[in-house]
Order: structure tokens, then sequence, then C-alpha cells
């Protein structure tokens, strides 16, 4: 799978999804920091344009004719002061998307603030994607079930040409991890706790056996005479005996390895790409579940009450089950396809050759298992708002 990295920072994002096998032909930042560094660290195919520049760019990246574009547009000022007043970043979100619209990759996966789901800058671009005809999966996702030591809660949204809406949730879903990543998972901190700048009045320890807090441009700041003077009431040792972490262990808990060189940069700088980054191991784990639906090795599950539905409508248990079982096989054999019309999906299931090998009655029962799922999805929607994209959070199960 060829991609195109918009707003590439540092290379976080890029460094996951290479290691799950995605080939990332291009990428661009308008940073040299961050262009630099991720020229050092990922190689030449990074360049540093103004993505604003739609008339330029969009032919630019078109011609490239790549199967997915990802991106993390900038997400500093979703909300100004409370308000919902947007400002020039929130406008990227809609950069993001006219660009996807004029290249039209199969694939596209955005990342951004959980409130950017909300905002009328996601409005906008959800609409445009959802006219160019992307079905889109919408979650937000917590990084420390991705195999990242981190408390990071992140919007993605993954689209695919020609698909329904949802139709990666529960291939994410089961990409998580059995357990949460935690400190100890990643570095060695002889104290056992480490302290971090607290965001909101939450506590400033945390044991190596917890997830890290969000790392933000500020967690290496100091101890404060402020904090220390009024600990958190539950912070389970006194500060003092707390680690503070440095650049390169915050740099570690985003996933980037040991041997990263940071180029071209102040000290702030560093940590502003760190804190920007996609953590690598939540870009690896979306990488390979987008991988193994592009290579039809998954399919998305059966959610809801389906057999439910069939048993009002008089089938038994068994019956309504073998319906479900059926309705599994025809879309394996539709590659793990959604489709948005029935149509598409009973005219591509007949051109399959393991289909047309089977018996007709099996060829009928799976056609029916797909118009009896139609009719569930109809009866769905009917009682949801019609625009309405559910928007997941995945969590523990
Ligand atoms: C949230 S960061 C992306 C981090 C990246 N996904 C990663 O995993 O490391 C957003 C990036 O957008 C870049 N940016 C902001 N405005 C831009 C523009 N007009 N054109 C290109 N890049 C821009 C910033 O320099 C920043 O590196």
């Amino acid at each position: 799978m060829r991609a195109v990295e918009l707003f590439c920072g540092a290379g976080g994002m890029s460094l996951g999804l290479q290691r799950a096998g995605v080939d990332i032909i291009q990428a661009y930042d308008a940073w040299s920091p961050a262009v630099e560094t991720y020229r050092h660290n990922l190689g030449h195919h990074v360049s540093q344009r103004d993505l604003k520049d739609i008339f330029e760019m969009g032919p630019l990246i078109a011609d490239l004719s790549p199967d997915l574009i990802c991106g993390g547009p900038p997400c500093q000022d979703y909300s100004v002061a409370g308000k919902r007043i947007e400002g020039e970043n929130a406008g990227l979100t809609k950069t993001f998307a006219m660009l996807v619209c004029i290249a039209r990759p199969e694939w596209f996966v955005m990342e951004n603030v959980p409130q950017a789901a909300r905002s009328d800058a996601w409005q906008n671009a959800r609409a445009m994607l959802v006219k160019a005809g992307y079905g889109l999966s919408e979650c937000k996702l917590d990084a420390s079930w991705y195999g990242v030591a981190q408390k990071r809660k992140r919007l993605f949204v993954i689209g695919r040409l020609g698909e329904q809406h949802g139709f990666l949730t529960s291939a994410l879903t089961a990409a998580r991890t059995k357990t949460q990543t935690v400190i100890n998972d990643v570095l060695e901190i002889a104290e056992g706790y480490v302290y971090s700048r607290p965001f909101r009045a939450a506590r400033g320890v945390r044991s190596v056996y917890e997830p890290f807090p969000t790392v933000t441009r500020t967690c290496w700041e100091r101890l404060t005479e402020r904090y220390l003077s009024n600990p958190h009431p539950n912070d389970p040792v006194p500060v003092t005996e707390a680690a503070v972490l440095t650049t390169q262990q915050l740099a570690q808990l985003q996933g980037f390895p040991e041997n990263w060189q940071w180029r071209g940069a102040t000290r702030q700088d560093i940590h502003q790409m760190i804190a920007n980054a996609v953590p690598s191991p939540l870009a690896e784990s979306i990488g390979r579940v987008i991988l193994e639906r592009h290579n039809a090795q998954t399919i998305p599950l059966v959610q809801g009450r389906f057999v439910q539905f069939l048993m009002k409508k008089g089938r038994s248990y068994q019956s309504a089950r073998n319906v479900k079982s059926q309705l599994n096989r025809a879309r394996r054999l539709l590659g793990g396809r959604t489709f948005t019309s029935l149509e598409l999906q009973l005219a591509t299931l007949e051109s399959v050759e393991q289909f047309i090998a089977l018996s007709i009655r099996t060829k009928s029962d799976l056609r029916a298992a797909l118009r009896n799922h139609w009719d569930y999805q109809k009866m769905q929607q009917k009682q949801t708002k019609p625009e309405k994209i559910p928007l997941v959070l995945l969590r523990a199960a």
C-alpha cells in the first residue's frame, strides 16, 4: 500500500505505518525542524511545503496516485477560550479533506484531538468526504490499549471509498491489547514512580505500573513550588520521591526509538514535535488493521441485535444463528467490503469465483442473508438520525 502523509511532523505516524508494512512514498510539513528530523530518521521522501496551497499541492499529490493519505492536521485551536470560535489551524482539517477529495485515494486516515469531532471544521470536512464517496469509521482510541504506555485519547477517522460508515470499527476494537501498556513496559525507572506536570488539577505522581498521562509539550517541566506546597491528595508517594522524565524518555513514551535524532531544533521545538506525534505503536496497530482489511483478511463483525431481529420475524434461534453464519460467509467472499447498496453487494458476490462454484441452495442462502441484514440495517437507520455517524469510544471490554 503506497501512502502520502500530510502534516507529517517529525514522523511518529509514518514510523508506525511503515512498521505495519505501509510504504510512505511522500510526506509534507511546513515546519523545517520537523522536516529535517523526519528526513534524518526516515528518509528523503519528505518535502517542506505549505499544504494550504491547495491549487499547487492538490495536483501534485493526485499525480502520486497514493492508495492512502494519512495525516494529523494541527489541532491547537479547536476551542478558543472555551468558545466555539475556531482558529486558522482548525481550517487545516478542511484542507486535509479537500486534498483527499482531489487525490481520491482508496483509503485515508486522519488523526486529531477528540474535541475536533464536535467542531464545525470537522463537520464541513466530513460532509465533503462523505459526498466524495467515503465510508467513515470514526473512533476515539485510547493509546494505552494499543501498545503505548500513555493514556492518550485521540480521534481517528478512517475512510475507504464505497464503504458503509462504521465498516472498520469492530476490527479496531479487536486490535486492542489484552492489558493496558504501562510505563514499566517501556522505561526502567528505579524510583518506581514518575512525576508529570498535572493538567486540570489531576494527580502529579504515577506508579510505573500505570500508563503515563498524555505527553504534552510541557511534560518535562520540573517540579514547581506550587505543586510541592499543595500536592494532589491521591499521589501514591510524596512527589519528591518520583522521577521526572527526560526528553528522551518522553520521546520513548511516544514510541520514538532510543536512537532517534532530533534536528535543527531548540529544546522547546523538540518537545513540541514529541507531543505532536501519533505514538508509533498506535499508528502501527491502525496500519495493520487497514492492511488486513485491504487484503481481505478480516470482515466487519455483525453488530447489534441481528439474531433477535430475525427471531422477531419468526425464525427459531438456531435458524437465526445460521443466517448470521451465512452473512459472515458472504462477507468473507466479499473480501470484507460492506458496500453502500444491497445491489452492489449482490452483484459483487455473483462475480466471485468461489461463490460461483457453490451449490444453488448455498448461493440462495448467502443472498438471503445479505438481504436480511440489509433490512435489519434499514430498520436500525430509521431509529437513528440519518447523518449521524456513531462515534465509538473504544476502551477495555
Ligand atoms: C499534529 S502535528 C503532526 C504530527 C505527526 N502526525 C506525527 O505523528 O509526528 C501537525 C503538523 O502540521 C504542520 N503544519 C501546520 N500548518 C501546516 C501547513 N500549512 N502546511 C503543512 N504543514 C503544516 C506542523 O508543522 C506540525 O508538524
